[in-house]
């Protein structure tokens, strides 16, 4: 995993490639941020909170056992998946909001723990870096992907915050949903995101932390467009 920041620029091509990393537990607001941070800058993003939730979703419907690391890495390696803008395919079907529902998320989030999971999506991720530049979201994006980013930004929301944003993306989807039991969902799943051995959900050393509790989505999208352009100056 030592050159996976080399293998980014070979992608890339010879010119440098600006990389924005934003990690974070589950509904920190981080995917609405990169997305838009992204969209902002004409910069490409990457979702990788995505291919674990499709590689779960693969293994639910395979009947493949969430323990099943081998099984697991090798749906993950082949996994025939497509991005679209916003939209995701799995074998040609549009699974966007599939993998959006709360047993694929805490599917996904056993399957995160599996380390050969994690080093079978490696490659997928770093070709993602392209230019003019990627916006990339997830939990270890600055730590272990793009360790040498240009600009790496850590969010972080109080778990009531987060408890009810989550409720109102559900109920919007379509989805039932019990707000305490998401409150003990979203709990047990950053107690697993941070104390895995594999690639922990943790702020890299040089990254901004950024409370998001009692911010607007374009508040957040602001500090992070004034951390970039300071970056590059
Ligand atoms: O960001 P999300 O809720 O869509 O992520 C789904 C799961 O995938 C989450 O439980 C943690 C895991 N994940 C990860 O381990 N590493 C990433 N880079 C992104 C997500």
């Amino acid at each position: 995993m030592a050159n996976v920041f080399e293998n980014c620029l070979n992608y890339g091509g010879a010119l440098h490639v600006p990389v924005i990393t934003i990690d974070g537990p589950t509904a920190s607001g981080k995917g609405t941020v990169a997305q838009r941070v992204a969209r902002h800058l004409g910069f490409h993003l990457l979702d990788s909170g995505a291919l674990y939730r499709l590689v779960a979703l693969a293994g639910l419907r395979g009947g493949v056992a969430l323990d099943d690391e081998a099984s697991l890495a090798k749906l993950a390696a082949a996994l025939p998946c497509r991005f679209s803008g916003t939209a995701v395919f799995l074998d040609g079907e549009d699974v966007s909001d599939t993998i959006r529902a709360e047993d694929v998320g805490k599917a996904s989030s056993r399957v995160a723990a599996l380390p050969a999971v994690r080093e079978a999506l490696v490659e997928r991720q770093l070709r993602f870096c392209q230019q003019p530049g990627l916006v990339a979201d997830g939990r270890d994006m600055g730590t272990v992907i793009f360790p040498d980013a240009d600009l790496k930004v850590f969010l972080t929301a109080s778990v009531e915050a987060r408890a009810g944003r989550r409720y109102k993306q559900l109920i919007d989807k379509g989805f039932s949903a019990n707000i305490l039991d998401l409150r003990k969902d979203l709990e047990e799943r950053d107690a697993r995101d941070s104390q895995r051995a594999a690639a922990p959900l943790k702020p890299a050393p040089d990254a901004y932390l950024l409370d998001t509790s009692d911010l607007t989505i374009e508040e957040g999208v602001k500090q992070v467009l004034e951390w970039y352009r300071a970056a590059k100056a």
